[in-house]
């Protein structure tokens, strides 16, 4: 961290003596008020619900401009990684700080490729679950239970463990979210393949049955690898804090990654694309396109609860440059399997297209994010509604466990332990039950 050459001032209007306080400068992005002293130098906590002004760490990952609409993983622009990378080498510049060269690919590849069966055990844990449970309420229990099963990794104080728990968090996600959608419609489950891609070999184990070939369209592969590449890390989000959170005490790799999938299952971060998907079904149901005026109302109005999910976002004000992408590859996937007049498509363009001019939409920047159309592609891949977040799940484990690592290995790292405004009742004495 780089000391600036100014320094910020706490002055109090009751007296009490005024406080100096560091500043650091990052390589980009705003410059950070070093608070740590703040309390043992005035008796006072900052307070800060939702961490609108807070940075709870150092990182070297990823930064997002969002009043650009920038994003970039190791510096690299998301543009570039998603149109000249494929996921393994966006997962190696993740986790080691630069693009692999292509020795160092095939090696990356062939470790992830080695470990991506899961403990044939593992099976009869998933057979625990009922047949309709949700894919992520299943995902935070295998994700969890992943400990239960590789015991040898589980020292997140060992570097050589931590590197181990990572090939094997980035190598059996496809298998375990393709299980859980195995299950869910009755279907045996399909191993891993290693001649194929890492998203071919996904596809296959989703979609392939042992009764007859499956052919990987290269068309969908691509589409899929995207996904991947574009939800791999997204900075300190709310899944990510929880991560790092969960690991600051020291638990194991998969026990903290679990606590990331049970917050990304929330509808206000990962839940979103299944959300807006449903948002969009509803609306067809109601009318379609001559229904969106209406449902915009609606979405407008405070008291109705509504929301145009898919839209806006907590960093970004303005367009997520990762909803262009997706935008691109809707197009690209819809055409290739002949549903370029998909009306779901259709009525989201025109959502989009109302939202971006609407007065409500400007004045609070609110544009699309990569959820308002990542449900679209899924959904013409065959990828249930359901399993979207799922996938999402696959795609962030990169980043989650590069941010664990990270932070791992962090001389400042100290267990997360945030502070409160207390305004509940003051100290009372318990009263006998008959006089209470
Ligand atoms: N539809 C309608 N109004 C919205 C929307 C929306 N999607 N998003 C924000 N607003 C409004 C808020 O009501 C608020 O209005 P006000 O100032 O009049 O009170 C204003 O815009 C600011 O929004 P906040 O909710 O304060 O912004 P915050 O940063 O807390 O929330 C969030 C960001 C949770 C993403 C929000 O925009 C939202 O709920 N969007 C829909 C869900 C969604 O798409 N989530 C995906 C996030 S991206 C991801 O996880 C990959």
């Amino acid at each position: 961290m780089k000391l600036a050459d100014y320094k910020a001032t706490l002055s109090f209007s009751n007296g009490s003596p005024a406080v100096d306080m560091p500043i650091y400068q990052g390589n980009i992005g705003p410059d950070v008020i070093d608070i740590r002293k703040l309390y043992a130098q005035t008796g006072k906590f900052t307070y800060d619900p939702g961490f609108l002004s807070t940075a709870a760490c150092q990182s070297t990952i990823t930064y997002i401009d969002g009043d650009k609409g920038e994003l970039l993983y190791r510096g690299y622009p998301i543009e570039q990684l998603a149109t000249n990378c494929d996921f393994l080498e966006t997962c190696h510049l993740l986790l080691y700080g630069d693009l692999p060269d292509a020795a160092k690919k095939k090696d990356f590849t062939s470790r992830v490729t080695n470990h991506t069966m899961v403990n044939e055990q593992m099976q009869f844990f998933l057979r625990g679950f009922r047949r309709d449970a949700h894919p992520m309420a299943i995902m935070t229990g295998l994700v969890g239970a992943l400990s239960a099963f590789y015991h040898d990794s589980t020292d997140v104080h060992n570097a050589e463990h931590r590197d181990i728990s990572a090939i094997r968090l980035i190598a059996k996600m496809p298998t375990l979210v393709a299980m859980a959608y195995k299950y869910s419609v009755g279907q045996p489950f399909i191993y891993p393949k290693n001649d194929l891609s890492y998203a071919g070999n996904f596809m296959h184990m989703m979609f392939a049955t042992p009764c007859e070939e499956y052919k990987v369209n290269p068309v969908i592969e691509r589409a899929m690898d995207r996904i991947f590449i574009l939800h791999a890390d997204h900075e300190q989000n709310a899944s990510t804090s929880t991560v790092r959170l969960c690991g600051s005490s020291g638990t194991n790799p998969f026990a903290a990654i679990a606590a990331g999938v049970a917050c990304l299952w929330g509808p206000a971060h990962g839940g979103a694309n299944e959300a807006c998907l449903e948002m969009l079904e509803d609306i067809q149901r109601m009318g379609g396109v001559s229904k969106v005026g209406e449902f915009m109302e609606k979405v407008k109005d405070k008291n109705s609860g509504v929301k145009l999910m898919g839209f806006g976002h907590r960093v970004y004000k303005n367009y997520d440059p990762r909803a262009k992408l997706m935008q691109e590859t809707c197009n690209e996937v819809l055409t290739a399997l002949g549903l370029e007049n998909d009306p779901l498509f259709k009525l989201a363009k025109q959502l989009e297209k109302i939202a971006l001019e609407d007065d409500y939409f400007v004045q609070r920047k609110l544009y699309p994010n990569v959820d308002f159309y990542s449900g679209i592609v899924q959904r013409a891949i065959g990828i249930p509604v359901k399993l979207f977040t799922g996938i999402f799940a696959l795609a962030r484990t990169v980043g989650w466990i590069a941010q664990l690592n990270e932070m791992i290995g962090d001389p400042e790292y100290k267990i997360g332990r945030p502070r409160q405004l207390f305004t509940g009742s003051v100290k009372r004495d318990v009263m006998p039950i008959a006089k209470r």
